[in-house]
């Protein structure tokens, strides 16, 4: 029993429980009830899991009042400014900044694996023209799992290395097919010489017909991007990706669970509903109407982009991606754009009222994203498409950590039944 402990009466008994507090090198400690259930005969209730710790992690911190966010005890403001996104993959998959020489072999590997077997082309033939992207990616990435299933040893580690690398480098290749069919134009095959976020770029954007000319200030932002995005604690996708993983799935399988978690409009469809929301309001003068129709408890209307379940001060994220905002929209001639006009008057007027100030609701990182992606020329339901690519690494990390954790055993959460008492059955005509 460790020296910190808490102890739980139950009032109407007066039975007590020792309870082990367990530490972690930053935040809130964490009362460990594993024993609650057998001694005490009790659940716990946490819709949500606004209290509830799923697991221990050495991957990521984020202290949501201070607006905090660590990779592996990095803050992200340093590796959005001097990282690139391969370098904070191998950190989140592996625990260090690389030496050169070990930079140089993932960087290759990553670059050597981006090819998808020919034959998952057909995958994309299967889809209507205007299928949604993520309803594309979802399925590929669950598809990859035919192709690599039997070689796939999740108990080794090496094992588990050669998946990760698999499934972040091709995370592009299977985005830029799911962009092509959606335009209607041929698949681009990857190119090895160019850097993750330019071969994405490529993927997206070349056509057979015409060069494409790589703007590295896109190619910056598209990097940057994919870094601020790439993990974030516990978040609902990536708990579904450990949760689906924690049953022995194959990885690609649990990726695909991930993907389709991170498509709602509450998690990765939030920068695509944040541009729609823009569209809705459409002028400046309709600011204040939107903000009290975002107040108002009987309107479902809420701010896109704005607020989190973690975050109850500026998300750090959010503030990186502002300044990289205007400064793409600088470059591809659209500072005087309506809907960054639209965007900046919002947050001004929002960040002042009473409502959000009250609730901590600030600018999230998508509040921003998505204006990005659309000056790269980037239509939105592919938004969150790139949110996918950039959360893989934090996904394959945080699934391969839980896989070599002894202490995590086959997620199973509990419930309180509220449904009708055991009752027996009636016959048809006797009812
Ligand atoms: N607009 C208006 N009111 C809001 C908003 C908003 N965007 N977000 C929260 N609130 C209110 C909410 O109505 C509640 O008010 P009250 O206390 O009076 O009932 C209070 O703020 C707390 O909200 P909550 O829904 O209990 O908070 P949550 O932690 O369950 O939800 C959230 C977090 C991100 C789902 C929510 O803020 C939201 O729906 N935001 C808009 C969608 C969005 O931008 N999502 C992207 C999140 S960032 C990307 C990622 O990491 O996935």
């Amino acid at each position: 029993m460790s020296k910190h402990t808490v102890t739980l009466t139950d009032n109407a008994t007066g039975k007590s429980l020792e309870l082990p507090v367990r530490e972690g090198t930053h935040g809130p400690t964490a009362i460990d009830i594993k024993s609650l259930y057998g001694e005490f005969d009790a659940f716990t209730y946490d819709p949500g899991f606004t209290s509830t710790a799923s697991c221990r992690s050495d991957i990521t911190f984020i202290d949501g009042d201070q607006g905090t966010l660590l990779y592996r005890g990095y803050p992200i403001e340093q590796l959005a400014e001097h990282s690139n996104f391969l370098e904070v993959s191998y950190l989140l998959l592996y625990g260090n900044l690389p030496q050169k020489a070990e930079l140089e072999n993932f960087t290759d590997s990553i670059t050597r694996h981006t090819m998808v077997n020919e034959s998952l082309k057909n995958f994309f033939n299967g889809f209507h023209y205007n299928a949604h992207p993520m309803a594309m990616l979802t399925a590929v990435v669950g598809s990859l799992s035919a192709f690599y299933h039997d070689s796939i040893d999740i108990n080794d580690p090496a094992s588990r290395d050669l998946c990760a690398q698999r499934i972040i480098a091709k995370m592009p290749t299977i985005a830029g097919a799911a962009f092509k069919h959606f335009v209607g134009e041929p698949f681009v095959y990857p190119k090895n010489h160019l850097s993750y976020s330019a071969n994405l770029l490529n993927m997206l954007f070349s056509r057979p017909s015409e060069e494409y000319k790589i703007s590295p200030v896109a190619e910056k932002a598209l990097d940057q991007l994919l870094i601020l995005h790439a993990d974030h604690e516990q978040n609902a996708s990536t708990s579904t990706v450990r949760l689906a993983g924690s049953t022995g799935t194959n990885p690609f399988a649990a990726m695909s669970a991930g993907c389709a978690a991170l498509w709602g409009p509450a998690h990765g469809g939030a920068n695509e509903a944040v541009l729609r929301m823009l569209e809705e309001i459409g002028d400046v003068r309709n600011v204040a109407k939107f903000i009290e129709k975002a107040k108002d408890k009987d309107d479902p209307f809420r701010l896109m982009g704005f607020g989190h379940r973690v975050y109850k001060n500026y998300d750090p994220r959010a503030t990186i991606i502002r300044d990289t905002c205007h400064e793409v929209l600088q470059e591809m001639g659209m500072e005087n754009d309506p809907q960054l006009e639209l965007a900046v008057k919002l947050e001004e007027i929002a960040l002042k009222d009473d409502y959000f100030v009250e609730r901590k609701l600030y600018p999230n990182v998508d509040f921003y994203s998505g204006l990005i992606y659309r000056a790269l020329g980037i239509p939105m339901s592919f938004f969150t498409v790139l949110f996918a690519l950039g959360r893989t690494p934090g996904w394959v990390a945080q699934w391969m950590e839980m896989v070599a954790d002894p202490e995590q055993r086959i997620g199973r959460p509990r419930q309180i039944y509220t449904g009708a008492a055991k009752r027996d059955y009636v016959p048809v005509d006797k009812r």
